[in-house]
């Protein structure tokens, strides 16, 4: 083994959350080392999650308007054929784009990386086992932990990929399957049963809350889309509790029941997506060597500061506390390097953006009403329908509405949910909005662009202290 000099950073994990920190801290002057054992970096989100779950969702709409929604827009094509391998082909030079970006970024900015699987040997010592063979010992001053998640499995059902599957099974089915059950009625569940549901599959979710998309959703904007998916195909069992399966059989078997007890039912399908949740992971890190300890959950636990008990290890992303989201991961990868260069560092965890990329797509920012309700805040609503909206009209895309939380008193917003075409991209506004304390009438009063789909938004928050225009 070679002895490496020591760096200012060592960094594991090249996910968003590792791979941000390295930029920003070479940026900052430091001398930084990112380990990866994936052999490309990028971590779930560019390999086998925000990525390459988007290529497929943003083709398999297209395939699946240009099947169903043509006509009427006076567009009449011919036959329309599935390439599923060429569909799966763009979608892996999507990802292989932009992972060999994030390699171009490391040695712009002088960023060394080290491919590998890191295990502490103490506290300011890694061994790396490398991908190529060989070992390598990387000393660092600073360290963060960002190894990431996985997906939690199903007791009794094992994931082969294949038949009983994860996200990443799900990013790589080789045929379109005749049927789905879809355990877990989260985003990825709506996700990728999204995209199988538009290519052909019967899609079954099964969903153990009263509600799909989460509990973050927004019960309203949550009942909606169930409505809007539903009209789409896909086929849901909320209040409903997946016991337990059987893929010994030629169909998978899948055990339910009513979440609050009651008669079992078997379902029967081809292929099972198991989205139950991810949970942190720090598997071979060699915690134990350094006496580090993760929670019940799995998480490494830290301070406001991103600190371990070991001060100069930090831990950011999916495998500590928080939602499991991209750019919040990338948000802690700043602001842990600024803690360690500048002594400050923050993140608003109030103005983090949740987004389904379903179409229609959801996506909110701050409180929903559930939670607002239950804080005794008093507070307005505002909505407003895109049915209403002229740029929706004129796309004959109209599902969904744009709903504003506000303060009664004050009329800060508290929460903005939206569910239409474009919410995703629509949601900054609402996050900006957030972070400076905006009322709904600095919304209200902000001319927005005709005609645009955002205008939904200036009227919904004209809504909240007043009256909408168009509706
Ligand atoms: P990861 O991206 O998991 O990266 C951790 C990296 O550490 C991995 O590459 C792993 O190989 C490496 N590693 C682990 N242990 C070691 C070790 N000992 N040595 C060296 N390397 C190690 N979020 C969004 O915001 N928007 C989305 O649209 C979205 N879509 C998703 C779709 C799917 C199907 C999935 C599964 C997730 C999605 N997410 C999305 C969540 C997002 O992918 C994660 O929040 C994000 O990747 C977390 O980043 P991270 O850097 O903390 O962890
Ligand atoms: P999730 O936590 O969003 O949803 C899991 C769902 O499964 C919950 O609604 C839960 O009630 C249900 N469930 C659990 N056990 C069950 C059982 N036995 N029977 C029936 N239902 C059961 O987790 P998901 O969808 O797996 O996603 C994991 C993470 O990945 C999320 O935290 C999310 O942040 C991230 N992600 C983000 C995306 C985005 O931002 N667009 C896309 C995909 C994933």
């Amino acid at each position: 083994a070679t002895e490496a000099e020591e760096k200012d950073l060592v960094i594991i994990g090249g996910g968003v959350a590792g791979y941000v920190a390295a930029i920003k801290a070479a940026q900052e002057g430091l001398k930084v080392t990112c380990i990866e054992k994936r052999g490309v970096l990028g971590g779930t989100c560019l390999n086998v999650g925000c990525i390459p779950s988007k290529a497929l969702l943003n083709n398999s709409y297209l395939y699946h308007q240009i099947l169903h929604d043509t006509k009427h827009r006076g567009i009449e094509v011919g036959d329309v054929k599935l390439n599923l391998e060429q569909m799966m082909k763009a979608k892996d030079t999507s990802v292989a784009g932009l992972t060999k970006g994030v390699e171009f970024l490391f040695k712009k900015n002088g960023v060394e990386y080290v491919k590998g699987t890191g295990t502490f040997t103490n506290e300011h010592e890694i061994k790396v086992n490398l991908i190529d063979g060989g070992e390598q010992t990387v000393r660092g001053k600073n360290i963060i932990i960002a190894t990431g998640s996985e997906a939690t499995p199903f007791p009794g059902l094992e994931i082969d990929e294949k038949r009983v599957i994860t996200s990443t099974g799900a990013l790589a089915l080789e045929k379109v399957p005749e049927s789905m059950i879809v355990i877990g009625g989260g985003i990825i569940g709506l996700e990728m049963g999204s995209v199988w549901s538009r290519l052909g599959t019967k899609v079954t979710v099964v969903e153990f809350l009263g509600q799909i998309g989460g509990p973050g959703m927004d019960a309203e904007i949550s009942k909606s889309a169930q409505k809007i998916l539903k009209k789409q195909g896909m086929d849901f069992k909320v209040n409903t509790k997946v016991m337990g399966g059987d893929a010994s059989g030629d169909k998978i078997k899948i055990n339910i029941e009513a979440a609050k007890g009651g008669k079992e039912e078997t379902l029967n399908a081809e292929v099972v997506l198991v989205a139950i949740g991810r949970r942190p992971y720090t598997a071979g890190l060699g915690l134990e060597n350094i006496g580090l300890d993760t929670d019940d959950k799995g998480r490494l636990v830290i301070d406001s500061e991103y600190r371990t008990k070991i001060p100069h290890i930090r831990v950011i992303g999916d495998c500590t506390f928080g939602p499991m989201l991209a750019h919040k991961a990338e948000e802690e990868g700043v602001a842990a390097v600024e803690f360690i260069k500048k002594g400050y560092g923050h993140v608003n965890y109030g103005a983090i953006p949740s987004v389904m990329y379903t179409h229609p797509e959801v996506a909110w920012v701050g409180q929903n009403e559930q939670e607002v309700k239950a804080s005794g805040v008093k507070y307005n609503i505002g909505t407003f329908p895109f049915s209403a909206n002229s740029r929706a009209k004129t796309n004959m895309d109209t599902d969904g509405m744009v709903k504003m939380i506000a303060d009664a008193e004050t009329d800060r917003i508290l929460g903005i949910h939206i569910i239409g075409a474009g919410a995703g991209e629509m949601i900054a506004e609402g996050t900006l909005a957030i972070e400076y304390g905006a009322s709904s009438e600095d919304i209200g009063r902000t001319s927005h662009a005709h005609p645009t789909l955002s205008e939904a938004f200036k009227e919904a928050a004209m809504a909240t202290y007043g009256k909408a225009i168009h509706f």
